[in-house]
């Protein structure tokens, strides 16, 4: 199938080499030179596992182009594929600026059948939009001409899209054009070989679908970081509680994690802009409003432990900070609990020291403004004259650490978890004072 992608950023590009590794002919269009330049060079733009690999390879076998020429790029695919940006707007909803400039480019030059589809995380009733950008134009050509817009949101998870496009629990989409749900079906069907994962719906509730997930995803995650408040002042353990809720299949096992609050390029923002939907339309999302609250909130319990312990006036502190992407595997830094830490934390006249295996280039870019914020090459060097050690971002690395090496080198042994990554017993026998989120039984005694 011929198919071309608006926008070479994150989704875009996983979706135009992800569709063009089972045999799909690709164009990929952006408005940034030098992004198509790198692209081009086989150089990504992005850091997401195996995406490298992908363009590369599908760029060598000539099913992946990239390029500038917007008009080429309608010409090219019977399928029009729009990821560009919707950043929210001062009032949490979404900018559909980039998305609508797409719609009106199609309606100017397309001059066959299209499907038009919206994968950008759109709020309900753009799809409709769109077609009317289309219509205008097409009008003020004086050329009618037949082309559907379906919706079709994407799941992707940061570090694991690749993945999760090749093995979807689900492929959404929204449509009212029979022609264009087979098309999609087809499109689709190769990574759906062995269940039928496909489900058609009206376009609004495919634009709706994706808000609701991340929205329940979300309320998970801020109730859970709440019960583990909880857990920490009656003296119970969230970890035990997470896995005796979790086996229950009603509730299942993820997204339980208590954390320092959830970050991103969509939980924050979809959460925000549903709640402005609710708002336009008069219905209020009273449990949502809740969930924002909660993670405003969370991101800062960090600070609040460290406050505890040293005081507010925190000039002459050193801490050494573990994680500064929003999550692993990923050096997105995107409403990251990591800079409400560094922000706090020097604010009030500490120096912090961080490290991140793949996001400190970013954390340069984004907190250079910030006295007293440096950034550091190793985990171990964090460690060096810092007065507790902070852990945001569970990577990997950081899960098994020397721990006789943390308590030689901290001015004093003390580890603020906020990923709950090791057993407070542990800690505790080899001489660290530990403080997880919600581990109250046996931190608890720590935590005055
Ligand atoms: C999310 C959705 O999962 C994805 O389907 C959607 O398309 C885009 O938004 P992403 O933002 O990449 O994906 O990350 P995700 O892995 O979902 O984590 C989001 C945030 O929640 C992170 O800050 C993470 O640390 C936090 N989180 C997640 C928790 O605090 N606890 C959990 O149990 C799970």
């Amino acid at each position: 199938m011929k198919i071309t992608v608006f926008g070479a950023g994150y989704v875009g590009l996983v979706t135009g080499a992800c569709l063009a590794e089972m045999g799909n002919h690709v164009m990929c269009v952006d408005v940034e030179p030098h992004r198509i330049d790198m692209l081009r060079q086989g150089q990504v733009p992005i850091y997401e596992s195996g995406l490298d690999v992908l363009i590369q390879r599908n760029a060598a076998g000539r099913r992946l182009q990239f390029t500038l020429d917007a008009e080429a790029a309608v010409a090219h695919g019977t399928l029009q594929i729009i990821a560009v940006g919707t950043p929210p707007e001062e009032d949490g909803s979404a900018d559909l600026q980039h998305m609508l400039a797409v719609a009106r480019t199609i309606g100017q030059h397309m001059t066959d059948y299209k499907v038009v589809v919206d994968k950008s995380t759109v709020p309900v009733g753009t799809a409709d939009k769109v077609r009317a950008a289309i219509a205008e134009q097409l009008a003020a050509r004086g050329t009618p001409m037949s082309y559907a817009v379906v919706s079709n949101p994407e799941f992707l998870k940061e570090g694991a899209a690749i993945e999760d496009f090749m093995k979807p629990d689900r492929i959404v989409i929204g449509s009212d054009d029979d022609r264009a749900t087979l098309l999609m079906r087809a499109l689709y069907s190769p990574f759906m070989r062995n269940s039928d994962r496909l489900v058609v719906m009206d376009v609004r509730s495919a634009e709706f679908t994706k808000y609701a997930a991340n929205a329940m995803l979300a309320t998970r995650i801020s109730f859970m970081n709440e019960l583990a408040h909880l857990a920490d002042a009656v003296g119970a353990d969230i970890e035990w509680v997470r896995k005796g809720i979790g086996s229950d299949p009603r509730i299942g096992t993820h997204f339980l994690y208590p954390g320092t609050g959830y970050g991103g390029s969509c939980f924050p923002k979809d959460v925000k802009a549903l709640i402005r939907t609710g708002r336009d339309n008069g219905v209020p999302l009273r449990v949502l409003d809740a969930v924002e609250a909660a993670n405003g909130a969370q991101k800062q319990v960090l600070v609040q432990r460290v406050v505890q312990r040293f005081g507010e006036d925190l000039r002459g502190r050193a801490f050494a900070l573990w994680g500064l992407a929003f999550k692993p595997d990923t050096d997105d830094m995107r409403e990251a609990p990591s800079r409400v830490v560094v922000e706090e934390l020097t604010r009030r006249g500490a120096r912090v020291q961080a490290y991140d295996p793949v996001a400190m280039p970013q954390a340069q870019r984004l907190l250079s403004h910030v006295e007293g914020f440096t950034t550091v090459p190793s985990a171990q060097a964090a460690l060096e004259g810092a007065d507790a050690l902070l852990i945001v971002t569970e990577w990997r690395e950081f899960r098994t650490p020397d721990f006789e090496h943390i308590k030689a080198t901290l001015r004093r042994p003390l580890v603020l978890d906020g990923r709950n990554l090791y057993e407070p017993e542990l800690m505790q026998a080899m001489g660290l004072e530990y403080v997880g989120i919600g581990r109250g039984v046996r931190a608890g005694s720590q935590l005055a």
